[in-house]
């Protein structure tokens, strides 16, 4: 019996029934899934002939969970944890047969059925928390049956998958199946157990894993405390850790109960909202207009790579790591020898601490084809310039490419501010020509911004976006405009920092407000970090500003032990009251009115601008939407996923709210805050950026 309309299948292999699941690329378990699983479960339970069932993923996998477009909304048919304690109540033995993923309640309706099997090459997780929840629908107290409560909590509250053969090694999976016969394998396996009369083992029921959980109640504060730095911040880990001291501690109903408290809490809050914003706002961003999905890509197989410092390095290994041949190019023999030098070590620390086989190393060096000549890059299908910072230099490397690179190349720019179309006016090829701005460290930050020029091609734009997910890059389509999405808009929070610590508030203060606020660092210690003497030199000191003068006292940040704070050898920072006098001193010359500032002002100003700025961006067209804002800033930045990104950000607020506020301030200060046409428009209709 086939039902072609229903998003599951049935039908028969002897006394066994194979329910498959049929519904969209992931088979995630809305409403209509839900039901036509209850339905045919029912079905198979009630027809005497079937003595087992097997559940199955059509298509890519078994399931992502459940459908994440669902939350929010109010809830149609059976709920998942209604269905799931009905298929672990089933009177026939249920194996879930799982290719693919079996993620979130896709993994929980697996803890579900009686049985498991699995191919190798499926993976097995429950991400929730990753999205702000917890499992909802029985994880948190049927995992830690299976598992023990150690490696449930690293589990949930890791949210990464694992591979099938490691689920297989603690127990989550009761079998492997060969690659290609997962089905044979299932049905094999499920008229076995009938045959051998094997007990209904309902994971509810187990109690000898938990016992540990019971024995040791310390496990759980001990594992808050490792992992205190990465949870910094997020709701759903505590809520994570709580459920599964409850499943240890709780009879099953209980601990049920108390998880979905706790789901219900979590899945109605900001902090998911924003988190399950920012996992469609990451999709959306290869979404173009006007360059669709099936615009044809240049083929990528060599890369050139001019610059062999700190992000030409860094940019070369994303494709070194990739499997892709990079040629990298510099002037000088030692600049040249330092780069590969960096490039190995690099790789040799990853390989010592387990994260690289040894013979990787090798294969990774390989790839790399190191130059003092130009003229080497003829055979790239793509080279990416990522020499200093002067518009000069750019021109005059275009204009040499111009006349080295085959026909067809594509040839970007790693700049963060300058203008691509006047460097692509250096060329016969401005069609060939887009900014790619990587983040440092290139090889480890997601973020690509991907710049389109007034006369990129749209095959060009396409490679560049493909190319970038293709080693790991979250790529987003931004347009030229000084200092892109990113830096643009950083500019304002620098700017009233700068401003700030002459009114009198301390660099440490203003660093801790951002720093609570969730960033991984402040303004200060982020300049500290990249270096005070960018684009500073004894030269060209004019002895004004407050960088002037610490980097006059060889105060260059952390590389000197010293820049706006004092580093001891370990690089641990402490408030330096040499910085404090030169403030006072600058302060005090250009005639600037000390006065206290509240942690909520300082917030306001440092970020109230950024938004507003981000509006401007839309206004101009600079990003295709403000969600790709908040992915920049998410994954370029470190702003934390829990708010969402300062677009999200500003919505959550309500957007009458950071008008009201920007015009005081720009009562106060000026033009600088005035606000944006874009934000006065939607804050008028009552609207969000959301809307747009
Ligand atoms: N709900 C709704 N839509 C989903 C989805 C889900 N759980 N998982 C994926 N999708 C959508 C994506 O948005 C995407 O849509 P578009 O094509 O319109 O952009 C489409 O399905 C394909 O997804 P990907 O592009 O991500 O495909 P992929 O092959 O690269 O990755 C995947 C597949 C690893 C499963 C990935 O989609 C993923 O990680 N999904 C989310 C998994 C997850 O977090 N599950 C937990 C859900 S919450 C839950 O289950 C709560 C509970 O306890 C009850």
């Amino acid at each position: 019996m086939t039902q072609d309309t229903s998003p599951v299948s049935t039908r028969r292999e002897g006394a066994v029934a194979v329910l498959t699941l049929n519904s969209g690329p992931v088979n995630a378990l809305g409403a209509a899934l839900r039901e036509g699983i209850r339905g045919a479960v029912a079905a198979a339970s009630d027809d005497p002939s079937v003595r087992a069932i097997v559940l199955i993923g059509g298509g890519r996998m078994f399931s992502a969970g459940a459908d994440i477009a669902e939350f929010g909304r109010p809830q149609s048919g059976i709920s998942l944890p209604d269905l799931l304690n009905r298929i672990e109540a089933t009177g026939k033995p249920v194996v879930a047969a799982i290719h693919g993923n079996a993620l979130g309640g896709g993994l929980e309706t697996a803890l579900a059925c009686h049985y498991r099997v699995a191919v190798p090459s499926a993976k097995v997780g429950l991400p929730e928390v990753k999205l702000g929840i917890l499992p909802g629908a029985g994880g948190t107290q049927r995992l830690p049956r299976v598992v023990g409560p150690r490696k449930a909590l690293e589990v949930i509250v890791g949210g990464s998958p694992i591979g099938a053969e490691a689920a297989a090694a603690m127990g989550l999976v009761d079998e492997l199946a060969p690659e290609e016969g997962l089905l044979a394998h299932a049905v094999a396996f499920a008229e076995r157990v009938v045959a051998e009369g094997r007990p209904l083992t309902r994971i509810r029921d187990r109690d000898d894993r938990i016992a540990e959980g019971r024995d040791d109640p310390g496990l759980f504060e001990a594992f808050r405390q490792e992992n205190a730095r990465k949870t910094r911040g997020f709701e759903a880990p505590e809520a994570c850790i709580a459920s599964v001291e409850a499943a240890c501690r709780l009879p099953f109903e209980q601990g049920l109960a108390f998880e979905r408290e706790q789901f219900l809490k979590l899945v109605s809050g900001t902090q998911s909202a924003a988190q399950r914003h920012v996992f469609f706002a990451e999709r959306q961003t290869a979404k173009i207009p006007d360059v669709p999905e099936d615009t044809p890509a240049r083929p990528v197989r060599r890369v050139g790579v001019i610059g062999a410092g700190t992000m030409g390095g860094g940019i070369a290994m994303n494709f070194l790591n990739a499997g892709i041949p990079v040629t990298i190019v510099e002037m000088k023999r030692e600049a040249l020898e330092r780069g590969l030098r960096t490039i190995r070590t690099n790789y040799e620390n990853t390989a010592r601490k387990g994260r690289l086989r040894p013979e990787d190393v090798e294969t990774r060096m390989g790839l790399l084809t190191d130059t003092l000549e130009l003229e080497a890059l003829a055979e790239c299908d793509l080279v990416i310039e990522a020499v200093y910072e002067d518009m000069a230099i750019k021109k005059e490397i275009f204009s040499r490419l111009d006349r080295i690179a085959k026909p067809g190349a594509i040839l970007a720019s790693n700049t963060s501010y300058l203008d691509i179309d006047a460097i692509a006016g250096m060329t016969s090829r401005p069609g060939d020509v887009i900014g790619m701005h990587f983040f440092s460290p290139a090889n480890v930050m997601r973020l690509l911004e991907v710049v389109r020029g007034a006369k990129t091609g749209k095959d060009v734009i396409a490679t560049a976006m493909q190319t970038g997910r293709k080693v790991g890059k979250i790529a987003v389509l931004v347009g030229v405009c000084h200092g892109f999405v990113g830096n643009r808009m950083l500019a304002q929070r620098q700017r009233e920092a700068n401003r700030l610590i002459l009114e009198g508030v301390t660099p440490w203060d203003v660093d801790r407000v951002i720093h609570e606020f969730g960033l991984p660092m402040g303004p200060f210690t982020m300049s500290d970090l990249a270096g005070l003497d960018i684009g500073w030199s004894p030269e060209s000191n004019r002895s004004e500003s407050v960088r002037d003068l610490l980097c006059e006292q060889d105060r260059r940040g952390q590389k000197t032990s010293a820049g706006f704070y004092d580093y001891d050898a370990k690089r641990r920072a402490t408030p330096s009251r040499v910085t404090e006098e030169i403030i006072a001193r600058v302060a005090e010359r250009q005639g600037v009115a000390r006065r206290p500032a509240s942690d909520q002002e300082i917030l306001e100003r440092c970020l109230y601008p950024m938004i507003n700025e981000g509006a401007k961006i839309l206004e101009e067209g600079k990003a295709i939407r403000a969600s790709d804002i908040d992915i920049v800033w998410i994954n370029g930045y470190g702003w934390p996923v829990y708010r969402g990104g300062p677009m999200f950000w500003a919505d959550t607020i309500g957007l009458p709210k950071v008008l009201e506020r920007l015009r005081a301030y720009q009562a106060e200060y000026g033009d600088d805050f005035e606000p944006a046409a874009l934000l006065e428009r939607l804050a008028g209709e009552g609207k969000g950026f959301k809307d747009l």
